[in-house]
């Protein structure tokens, strides 16, 4: 079986790579010669993720998947959410964007966040979604160089370090884009 992955973020990819099952090929954007960026308008997680994988079906007609996500704090009313990537401003940095949130978060007390995931895949003429959460906290300063976008600054619940610091097994393991992807697995393994 083939599928797209509709991104561009070559983290996401590694990420999703060691969930898929060795009879999946994952298909670049590249590869079906989509150079262009996909349209991200909506206002929810799940509006985007659907928008993104819509749009590759319909215009070069494969079926695919997409994924969007977003980190929601407690303090914050769940922002930045949604508008997680461009939070510090367009140029979508994600050293401006940690920044601006432990900026927002001095001297805040309840530290609690989540990131969300929503994918959504087109297969068969059919389109699903899959949530997968992330409980934990964001931490004061900056820890540890893997990982990518807000993983410095965010604690897992039940564990001592952020995404950052740990090996990519683990946060697959726990993550909300794991866990996402792990229903999608499932069900693309029920059709086989
Ligand atoms: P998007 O899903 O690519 O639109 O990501 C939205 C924002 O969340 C971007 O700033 C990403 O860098 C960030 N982001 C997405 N997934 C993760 C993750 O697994 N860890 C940390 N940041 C993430």
């Amino acid at each position: 079986m083939q599928l797209v992955f509709a991104t561009n973020n070559s983290n996401k990819i590694k990420e999703v790579q060691a969930l898929i099952p060795d009879h999946i090929k994952l298909l670049s954007l590249e590869a079906i010669g989509c150079y262009e960026d996909i349209p991200e308008t909506q206002n929810t997680i799940e509006g985007n993720a659907i928008q993104k994988a819509t749009y590759i079906k319909e215009k070069y007609g494969y079926d695919c998947f997409a994924d969007d996500t977003g980190l929601e704090v407690e303090v914050l009313n769940g922002q930045p959410g949604v508008f997680s990537a461009r939070y510090a401003g367009e140029q979508r940095s994600a050293e401006d964007n940690m920044t601006k949130l432990l900026m927002e978060m001095q001297n805040k007390t309840n530290r609690n966040a989540q990131f969300k995931t929503v994918v959504a895949l087109h297969l068969n003429n059919k389109q699903y979604t899959f949530t997968g959460i992330c409980e934990g906290e964001i931490i004061e300063n900056k820890q540890g160089g893997n990982g990518f976008g807000y993983d410095p600054i965010f604690k897992p619940k039940g564990f001592k370090e952020t995404f950052a610091e740990m090996e990519l097994s683990l946060k697959n393991k726990i993550g909300h884009r794991g866990k996402a992807i792990s229903q999608l697995v499932g069900l693309l393994n029920s059709k086989n």
